[in-house]
């Protein structure tokens, strides 16, 4: 299951889509009981890897790919996966 953000962009860098995925991540692996997150984007998206940062979700260069809709030359080609399961969430919320 992936969660993903898109926003307007005069309303970008308030914290809004941090808080919100925030929500979104809770409701998912507390009530959906879904066992793992994914969040993915491409590499050069470094705002949007900075919003799965915050939220929790943790990135291994194993999981890195190219995207098969795009250009293996393009330089939206390389993507990032970043995750987190439920056991890995509940760990983390009984250390904040
Ligand atoms: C990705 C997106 C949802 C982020 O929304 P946002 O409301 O600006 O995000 P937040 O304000 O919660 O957090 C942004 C973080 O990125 C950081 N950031 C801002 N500009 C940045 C940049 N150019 N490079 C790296 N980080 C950046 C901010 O400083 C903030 O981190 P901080 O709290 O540590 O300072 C928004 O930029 C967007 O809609 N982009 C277009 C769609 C998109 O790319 N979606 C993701 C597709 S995978």
């Amino acid at each position: 299951m992936e969660i993903a953000w898109r926003l307007a962009a005069k309303f970008w860098s308030k914290g809004y889509a941090t808080e919100a995925a925030k929500a979104v991540l809770n409701y998912a692996l507390t009530e959906l009981n879904i066992p793992e997150i994914f969040s993915f984007t491409a590499v050069a998206n470094t705002k949007s890897q900075r919003v799965m940062e915050k939220i929790g979700l943790h990135h291994s260069d194993d999981d890195d790919f190219d995207h098969p809709k795009l250009d293996k030359n393009s330089p939206l080609s390389r993507h990032v996966i970043y995750r987190l399961t439920d056991e890995e969430y509940l760990e983390m919320m009984n250390h904040i």
